[in-house]
């Protein structure tokens, strides 16, 4: 894993991802939290890493909230939960590395 992706981290936070308990290291994005999980897939996504073409979308419940975010953009914290993913994301998850 390289580390020089991640935002520098001291301890992996507990989030929620459709359902499924993950570790993910503070200080970083969704995004950077899902490619954590799950690397040589999200890595090859369709993602600008900017804020730009919205294909990170996910819906999150975080201190008893629902909304929308734009997943390379916030900050995962602990708890939270990723309710959904848009579809590219999704199709990011599901793959199959190669
Ligand atoms: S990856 Fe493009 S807006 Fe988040």
């Amino acid at each position: 894993m390289n580390p020089d992706l991640f935002e520098p981290y001291e301890r992996l936070i507990p989030i929620k991802v459709d359902g499924r308990s993950v570790e993910v290291p503070e200080n970083n994005t969704i995004l950077r939290c899902l490619q954590f999980i799950s690397m040589d897939t999200v890595s090859y996504g369709e993602f600008c890493w900017n804020g730009d073409c919205l294909n990170c979308r996910v819906r999150v419940k975080s201190d008893g909230k629902e909304k929308e975010a734009i997943a390379c953009i916030v900050k995962a914290r602990p708890g939270m939960e990723i309710e959904s993913v848009s579809t590219e994301l999704l199709q990011s998850l599901q793959a199959k590395p190669e």
